[in-house]
């Protein structure tokens, strides 16, 4: 089974302890930070914005993993390059031209990400995949962290990875919101490259050792 690549969100980190936080997965065997940008209107809830991602970038020393859940995104597409964004995701439910939202993602330099919300079908993504360089699908209705994971992902999972495959796509899978070590290894079976988790890795009472359990599964 191929190791997968870890990606902490933030969005559960003590925000008054952000620097501590950070450098706690630095000194971890995760791959990437992942920051959630939420608007309030595209999900029911704020995160954090541009000063905080600013602050998060200063001591970071691994790859932004940045997943808008923002209506319009394609107005912050150059505010997150300047920020030293490596992946760039927008949600498939809030692009009118997803095609010409991932070409300027890349116009910028960054990896193209595509997620995709619990009802929103793979197939979806048929006429596109060539274009993308990582689909993250959400493995919880996107907003909070901590909530239950929806099964049916798994399906999804195994379904894009197919998609993948059939097209020549380079794509990775990225799963996000509810994965832990109960689910982590069903989902690299399934075909998942990367996994998000967020209270899995800072409710814990080590961050580097919640990162190695999910990496060792
Ligand atoms: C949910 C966010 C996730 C969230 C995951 O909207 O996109 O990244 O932080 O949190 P957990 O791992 O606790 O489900
Ligand atoms: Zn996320």
């Amino acid at each position: 089974m191929p190791t997968p690549l870890i990606a902490p969100s933030l969005l559960s980190a003590d925000f008054a302890n952000l620097q501590r936080d950070v450098e706690a997965v630095n000194n971890s065997q995760a791959d990437w930070f992942h920051i959630d940008i939420m608007d309030g209107l595209f999900v029911p809830n704020l995160s954090y914005g541009v000063p905080v991602v600013k602050a998060i970038a200063k001591y970071a020393q691994k790859p932004l993993d940045v997943h808008l859940m923002i209506v319009d995104p394609d107005r912050y597409i150059q505010t997150f390059a300047e920020l030293g964004s490596a992946n760039l995701t927008v949600h498939l439910e809030a692009c009118k031209h997803l095609h010409r939202s991932l070409q300027a993602i890349k116009l910028f330099g960054m990896k193209a990400g595509v997620a995709l919300n619990p009802h929103s079908s793979v197939h979806l993504l048929q006429d596109c995949i060539a274009d993308i360089d990582l689909v993250c699908l959400m493995g919880v209705n996107p907003g909070f962290g901590g909530q239950s994971f929806i099964q049916n992902t798994l399906n999804k999972t195994r379904q894009l990875k197919e998609m993948i495959l059939r097209s020549n796509s380079s794509a990775l899978i990225e799963i996000d919101g509810g994965v832990g070590t109960t689910n982590a290894k069903e989902l690299v079976e399934a075909g998942a490259d990367v996994l998000v988790a967020g209270s899995a890795v800072f409710n814990s009472p080590s961050i580097p050792d919640s990162v190695l359990a999910l990496k060792n599964i």
